[in-house]
């Protein structure tokens, strides 16, 4: 989820050598990249390129482990408050994505602030194990944390539940 320009899916395509389907989802254009299964031009927030993303899904029968990775990052509009605010709320809808495809694994890219403990707690509702991870490399300012969610509580769940779907209006 919000992969452009592509570096995690890059990442993750060469650590899966060639075992898994690639899905870049992004509401920027992205130009072709090599052995990404499909790149899919869609704001994530919308149906539509939820059910997108579930047709690539079907039409390449991934049956097996999902992982749902999320990067997303609004239109920076300088403050500080708001940008933090919409961030943590596209990884709720990201959260709500790995929810709807029963995905075993969710991990999200957050910067720290007030509604990261709430954004933990729905993702603890959905998940037995959730880790928190803050990369050496990340400067102290900006605060850079992965949450690393397995052992989705929906597992054994077949069907697309759209209930889980955190959609803008
Ligand atoms: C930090 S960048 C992601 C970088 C990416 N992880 C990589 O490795 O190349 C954040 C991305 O979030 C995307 N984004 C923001 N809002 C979005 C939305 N509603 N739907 C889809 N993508 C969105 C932006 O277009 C941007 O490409």
């Amino acid at each position: 989820m919000c992969g452009a320009p592509g570096g995690f899916s890059q990442i993750a395509r060469d650590q899966t050598k060639g075992k898994a389907r690639i899905f870049l989802v992004d509401i920027a254009r992205v130009k072709a990249i090599p052995n990404i299964t499909e790149i899919i031009k869609g704001d994530i927030t919308k149906l539509s390129t939820v059910l997108q993303l579930q047709r690539s899904i079907e039409k390449y029968r991934v049956n097996n482990e999902i992982i749902v990775l999320a990067d997303c990052s609004p239109n920076v509009s300088g403050h500080w408050a708001t940008d933090h605010a919409r961030q943590v709320w596209l990884a709720e809808v990201a959260l709500g994505i790995s929810n709807y495809f029963s995905a075993e694994k969710f991990i999200t890219k957050v910067f720290e602030g007030e509604y990261l403990l709430e954004l933990l707690q729905k993702i603890k509702a959905s998940y037995n194990n959730v880790k928190i991870y803050k990369p050496a490399t990340s400067r102290k300012e900006s605060a850079e944390t992965y949450i690393i969610a397995t052992e989705s509580k929906n597992r054994n769940k077949e069907e697309y539940n759209q209930d889980y779907l955190v959609l803008d209006e």
